[in-house]
């Protein structure tokens, strides 16, 4: 068995060794970006004059023919193959021949991996950032069209005070909005180049960080040839963005759950983002909600286990860091997925308006109104409270409608019993960033313009 270290040993490796430390089952995934970063790396030392054009040609065609075999599905890995960087030397030497074996001078698999998960960190990053926008995009034309509709806020989950169904739906998108700011913030601080920094120290020979940065369209080279090999700081970032985003999504898909069931009522799946039961024929389940929920315990498992798997190693390459692909491979992949599920359930979901203003128009959703009436007649707030819980009491002991008892009230009366009327209680909701009509139709301009925005700013880095 040929490895890529067999000049110094003297027998082959143990199949459990291969079969524990081999990556190419996961990191093949890499394939595109390993080609680029070759790619960028043949140029440097043309340039450094330490390949010669021929050579570099010859490297440059073969890196072709590999980047079209595996696109092809034609590429053929070999068991020595141990990760994705070994497998497409080895196919450039047999391509390429003499000059194949100069494709790895000045570089280690140790630069090279770290540029790799870079450049895929920051498409990916990109790529998730996309899909959020979707899902808030989604949410903006829910709430445009939900017009008047409104439906109680919940505190501790009881009813408590009126909201408009597009202040509610913009509450998720402007958590999402912050989700994108994480990840663009995420994408560039990996923005960073590691290649030129070879197995931790840099390379005796003139190779250029800053020029093969360049050409993979990074910001900017390393410092730090040790940092440079050893950092996952961006892993562990975009894991925590992906953590949280799928925190943001979880608390979507309860409302779903919770939304769609019978005792609340509030809105109707359609019939290709719901499933059926194999037993129950009546069952209409929100599966896609509940798994939007329940992802999210291996987002955070895969964000706190490669923190415990960074925590006291010592500079600069170790094998341990091998263990950052998949956590991030699979959050990406997760979060992906339940972005587009939720975008579809949301878009096609029925939201049953009625059922939510009944459950609304409870006069007791309006008791801060009758409260805050008092106020505006001079009565400080402790004293209104205290009055209108009285009634609150009182109607609920004797068991009688509270807008009788308010319209008895010397200090209410007619005036202060219109605001028990349907629909009344969240018109009264009036001030910057409330949930009423008026803030909220401002804030439908602000979270389109705040989208056009943010949909730019990744379409930059995507
Ligand atoms: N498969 C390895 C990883 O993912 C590549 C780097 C291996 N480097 C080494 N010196 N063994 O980290």
């Amino acid at each position: 068995m040929s490895t890529l270290w067999h000049g110094r040993f003297g027998a082959g490796p143990a199949d459990e060794l291969m079969a524990f430390t081999a990556s190419l089952a996961f990191d093949q995934r890499l394939a595109g970006d390993d080609i680029a970063a070759s790619r960028a790396h043949v140029r440097g030392l043309a340039r450094a004059g330490i390949l010669d054009t021929a050579d570099a040609d010859a490297v440059l065609g073969a890196l072709d023919t590999v980047a079209a075999e595996l696109a092809e599905g034609r590429f053929e890995f070999v068991p020595t193959d141990e990760d994705v960087h070994t497998a497409v030397e080895r196919r450039v030497t047999e391509l390429a021949g003499a000059a194949g074996a100069r494709l790895h001078t000045g570089r280690s698999r140790n630069d090279q991996v770290a540029t790799d998960l870079r450049l895929y960190t920051r498409r990916a990053l990109g790529e998730v950032a996309g899909r959020v926008l979707a899902l808030q995009n989604t949410l903006l034309e829910r709430a445009e069209s939900a017009g008047d509709t409104y439906l109680p806020g919940y505190t501790h989950l009881q009813q408590a005070q009126p909201v408009l169904l597009a202040h509610h739906l913009l509450a998720h998108g402007w958590a999402l909005a912050r989700d994108v700011d994480r990840l663009l913030a995420t994408v560039a601080r990996a923005d960073v180049s590691p290649l030129g920094a070879g197995a931790l120290a840099g390379s005796s020979l003139p190779l250029d960080p800053a020029f093969t940065a360049e050409q993979l369209g990074f910001a900017a080279p390393f410092e730090n040839s040790l940092d440079a090999v050893s950092d996952r700081d961006f892993v562990a970032e975009a894991l925590f963005d992906l953590a949280l985003l799928g925190v943001h999504l979880s608390r979507v898909g309860e409302e779903v759950v919770l939304w769609s069931s019978a005792e609340f009522g509030f809105l109707t799946l359609d019939d290709a983002y719901s499933t059926g039961s194999s037993m129950l024929p009546q069952k209409k389940n929100p599966d896609i909600a509940e798994l939007a929920r329940g992802k999210v315990g291996r987002l955070v498992g895969h964000l706190a286990g490669l923190l415990v798997t960074l925590k006291g190693l010592p500079l600069a390459y170790n094998r341990d860091l091998q263990e950052d692909k998949e956590p991030l491979f699979d959050a990406v992949d997760q979060v992906a997925l339940a972005l587009a599920a939720l975008t579809g359930l949301l878009g096609t979901a029925t939201f049953a308006t009625r059922v939510m203003a009944a459950a609304a128009d409870s006069p007791m959703a309006a008791t801060t109104d009758l409260a805050e009436h008092l106020v505006s007649g001079g009565m400080p707030f402790r004293e209104a409270h205290e009055v209108i819980g009285g009634l609150v009491r009182d109607a609920e002991e004797r068991r009688v409608p509270l807008v009788d008892l308010v319209n008895a009230h010397p200090a209410l009366g007619a005036e202060a019993a219109a605001l028990l009327e349907p629909g009344v209680a969240v018109t009264r909701r009036t001030t910057p960033g409330g949930a009423g009509p008026a803030p909220v139709a401002r804030q439908l301009r602000r979270f389109r313009d705040r989208l056009e925005v943010d949909r730019h700013r990744v379409d930059e880095i995507t």
